[in-house]
């Protein structure tokens, strides 16, 4: 984990009200694994003075070197002032944070499940589970067709289910569906989504009486993204307390709700 100071080198709307934001990516990101994050501190003062925390979306290698992108939909003062970045501008961070999906080696058939802007971190997930050579089915919800990513954006090689709640694209409903017909195809599974979708991904497992492992990405407010402020916690059902940033943000989601 490491302070630096990124050169934007592209940004762009992808769709909706999503962006995606490259940039130039320091040589110690290079060891990130899918699924870490980074805290983005916006703005030229200290206004907003919080850093925002983001998944990792995806990597590239660009004219200059290595480049890395977060992906996000501008909600408020913070993701305002990053979508109006352009190239050459600066952005200060820190990461990467956290601990990324462990797949397991030798298993072949992964599913992924992404809700809203959970997509995020998924899709540079596949572009590695595609170049292993592992087989990728990923569900994308959200509640309308402007908050899907688009197909044409991912791996050939990924199987792609969308669904929406108002039956836009896809099918209608919520990833729940797609995801119990897909339990039993799958060797492990890992999801990005708000807390609900962890809680109803868990209900569906548990109910099916497979013992197979869903990692989920939570989502939490986080002021320091260190271990420091408990912003994050998590309350997992059987006692304790968990912190998104340091623990997380992965969870085997047995150990969340079970
Ligand atoms: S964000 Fe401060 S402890 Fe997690």
């Amino acid at each position: 984990m490491r302070s630096f100071v990124a050169e934007v080198v592209e940004s762009e709307r992808l769709y909706g009200d999503t962006h995606a934001l490259w940039l130039r990516s320091p040589e110690h990101l290079a060891a990130a694994v899918p699924g870490q994050f980074v805290m983005a501190y916006a703005g030229e003062s200290f206004d907003p003075l919080l850093g925002r925390a983001f998944s990792i979306y995806r990597l590239r290698e660009g004219a200059r070197g290595p480049e890395f992108a977060i992906l996000y939909d501008v909600v408020g003062r913070g993701t305002d002032w990053l979508s109006r970045r352009r190239a050459g501008d600066e952005v200060r961070f820190v990461g990467p944070l956290g601990r990324g999906f462990e797949p397991r080696e030798r298993v072949q058939k992964m599913l992924l499940v992404g809700g809203g802007i959970g997509v995020a971190p998924l899709i540079w997930f596949a572009d590695e589970l595609v170049a292993q050579g592992r087989e990728v089915t990923m569900v994308l919800g959200g509640r309308s067709a402007a908050q899907i990513y688009p197909a044409s954006l991912l791996p050939s090689e990924v199987e792609l289910v969308v669904t929406t709640e108002d039956g836009s694209l896809g099918e209608t409903g919520r990833v729940t569906t797609p995801f119990e017909r897909l339990l039993p195809w799958c060797d492990q599974a890992f999801a990005c989504g708000p807390e609900p979708m962890f809680e109803a991904l868990y209900n569906v497992t548990r109910d099916s009486g497979t013992n197979k492992p869903v990692q989920g990405l939570l989502e939490a407010r986080m002021a320091c993204g260190l271990g420091i402020c408990y912003s994050c916690a998590v309350f997992p059902r059987k006692g304790g307390v968990r912190l998104v940033c340091h623990d997380g943000p992965m969870f085997d989601l047995r150990d969340l709700y079970a």
